[in-house]
Order: structure tokens, then sequence, then C-alpha cells
């Protein structure tokens, strides 16, 4: 089976996260959050993967290739100019002859791909829509469905309640509907191609099965997914932190008297000088160097970074190759090799 999936955003809430690299390229816990939705859909024996790509699309296609290395066949569609959700699925139409996923490149979720498409072919349906509840829907596409779980109307980011079932961004599309998507300019999955096909008497199937749900649209909730993983509330396949309160990947150096307070994830190479305290909910990605009597706590830091000693740090995210070098204690603050923002901590 086949998926298409749309990484050609530009990221521009995420900023300045996806400054160097597109919103999926960005890590959690070590693996760009693009690997990870990989490894899901190979588990569910979807193993030949279109990627849609726009923005910085040499950063995908140079970490991923030919997909051979994780196992599957991966192929490209470039865009010229942003084509949208639906113009990019219209693009990508020449790959697809049968049933097929279509997922938002920007989320996490534990939907089962097995029992959606299982559920698409019960209802007979022309395109099957995950939804997920949401409190605050503002930011999302809100979809209204009938008793028998066929969608009614689609509202994308609306003003008022009127729902708080969500497009969740993960879809099975029948190919004959992508006859229906108008080519060579751009479209919206959401505001154009859903509502019309409801017009045109399509059937759209709604699947609730949806219990974890994040997608990763702006720095907060980039912190937020990693409080999850540290909890257990987000599986990821490869780190249990219910079974092992640290993980170091290999090769870590950690002086004597440093302390780590579970959960920590220490990615390849890692450096903790005397008197440092890491933790917890930590992640250190590969080379980071944690100078004497550093304090981190609640943080992300990517590849490559090296805080001086006695640098204290809480609920920052830290971009690949940053150094830190003023002593001083900072809070809730992003850093990037040419710029530092705040994130607020009330949205996490
Ligand atoms: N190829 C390509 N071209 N991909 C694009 C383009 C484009 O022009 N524009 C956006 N994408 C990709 C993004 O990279 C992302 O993976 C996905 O399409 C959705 O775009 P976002 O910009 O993240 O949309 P959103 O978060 O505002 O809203 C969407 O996702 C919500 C769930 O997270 C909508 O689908 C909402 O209805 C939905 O609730
Ligand atoms: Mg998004």
């Amino acid at each position: 089976m086949k998926a298409l999936l749309l990484v050609g955003g530009k990221g521009t809430r995420l900023r300045p996260l996806t400054d160097r690299r597109p919103k999926p390229m960005v890590p959690i816990m070590g693996k760009p959050l693009l690997t990870r939705t990989l490894y899901v859909l190979k588990q569910h024996g979807i193993d030949e993967i279109v990627l849609s790509t726009c923005y910085k699309s040499d950063v995908i296609k140079s970490y991923f290739g030919d997909g051979s290395q994780l196992g599957l066949t991966i192929h490209y569609v470039d865009e010229d100019f942003p084509l949208g959700t639906g113009g990019a699925i219209k693009n990508s139409a020449k790959y697809f002859d049968d049933s097929f996923f279509v997922l938002n490149a920007d989320i996490l979720s534990n939907i089962n791909f097995t029992e959606m498409l299982r559920f698409h072919r019960r209802k007979k349906a022309d395109v099957t829509i995950a939804v997920t509840r949401v409190n605050d829907p503002s930011a999302y596409g809100v979809i209204e469905f009938d008793k028998d779980g066929y969608a009614l109307s689609f509202r994308e980011k609306p003003q008022k309640i009127i729902s708080h079932f969500i497009n969740a961004g993960v879809y099975i599309f029948e190919p004959g509907v992508l006859a229906k998507i108008p080519s060579g300019r751009a479209v919206s999955v959401e505001r154009e191609v859903f509502p019309g096909l409801l017009e045109s008497g399509r059937k759209i199937a709604v699947y609730k099965g949806c219990n974890y749900w994040m997608d990763i649209g702006t720095p907060e909730k980039y912190i937020k997914v990693h409080h999850d993983g540290f909890t257990g509330k987000l599986q990821l396949p490869e780190i249990n932190f219910r079974q092992r309160s640290v993980y170091s990947r290999f090769n870590a150096r950690i002086s004597g008297s440093a302390i780590l307070r579970g959960p920590v994830y220490l990615g390849k190479g890692v450096r903790i000088e005397e008197g440092a305290v890491v933790g917890p909910g930590v992640v250190i990605g590969d080379n980071g160097v944690i100078g004497s009597g550093c304090r981190v706590s609640r943080s992300v830091l990517w590849n490559n970074v090296n805080l001086t000693d006695g640098s204290k740090l809480t609920g920052c995210i830290v971009t690949d190759s940053c150094r830190i070098e003023n002593i001083s204690e900072y809070r809730h603050e992003i850093f990037t090799p040419d710029s530092t923002k705040n994130i607020n901590p009330l949205a996490i």
C-alpha cells in the first residue's frame, strides 16, 4: 500500500525551529519527525511513500534518499510554487491507482492505519478522514458529521466553536476522487476539495480511533510532544521511559560528580562535565557538551550544542550547533545560531 506525505509547508508558526530545517525534519528524541511517521507506516505494511516537497526539499531528499535504508521505496514530487494541500495531492496523482493514505507531516498520533483502512472499506467511502477531539479547535479544521459517521460540513480555522472534532490530517483517498481536484494552481484540500466532494454527493467517512494526537505546529507543541514522550503518553517504539529513565545512545562521557535526573535522553558522544545537573525531561542531541556546574531541565537540545560552565536552562529549545556562552539563567527561550525567541509556557 502507498502513502502520500505532505511535507512542503513552510512551518511558519514553528519558526525559528524551521529556519534551517523543514518542519518534518525537526528532531523528536534523536530522529526526525518524518522518520517516526515512516516507521509506523512501515509497521502497517505501507512501504511505498510519495513525499510531496516544496520548502527546503533538498534537506529531506539528502536525508532519506530512495528510502532503502528504512526498507521503503520513496518517490519525490517537487513543486515549483506551493500548490497547497489539495494541489499537492493532485500533483502526485500518477502514483496512485488504488486506495492510498495521505498524511500531514507535522503530526504524531497512535492511529492504527490497518484498522482505519478496514473502517474505510466498511463505510464504502470515497474519502475517510481521521478526526480527533481538542479543547480549542480554532487553529484546526472542524468537521461536523452525522450519527452514521459521514461528514456533513468542514470549517477551517473557525472563529465560533461548533464542534470539538477536528481533522487530524490523516486521510484515505480512493483514486477516482483525484479527477475532481483542479490542476496547475494552488488548491486547499480542506477548504475546497472536501466541501466540493460533499456537494457532488461523494461519501466522506469520519474515523475516530485516535487516542493520542498532537500536531507539532508551534514551539510550545514541540515542547509538549517531548513531555508526552517522557511520560509515556506518546509511545516511541525504541524508547520507554517507564523501563529506563536515562537513554544514552552511544559513548556518553559523564563526569562522576554530574547528576542525571531521569527522564533524560542522550544522543551519541554527549559529554557532561563536573557538577552539572541534567534533568528531568531533557534531550541532549549528538555531541552535546554540558559544561561544569550547568543546570538543565525540561529542555530540548539539538545536535552539537555547547553550554558554557555554569549556564542554567529551563524549558528551552537549543537548535543545532549553538554555543551558549553567557553564564546566565535562561527560561523558556529558543536559541538558534542567529536569534533567540521566547516560548509561552502557558501554551504548553
Ligand atoms: N507539498 C505541499 N505544498 N505541502 C504543503 C503545502 C504546499 O503548498 N502547504 C502545506 N503543506 C503540508 C505541510 O507541510 C503540512 O504537513 C500539511 O501540508 C498541512 O499544512 P499545515 O500548514 O500544517 O496546515 P495546518 O496545521 O494549518 O492545518 C491542517 O492540519 C490540521 C491538523 O494538524 C489542516 O489539514 C487542518 O484541517 C487540520 O485540522
Ligand atoms: Mg499543521
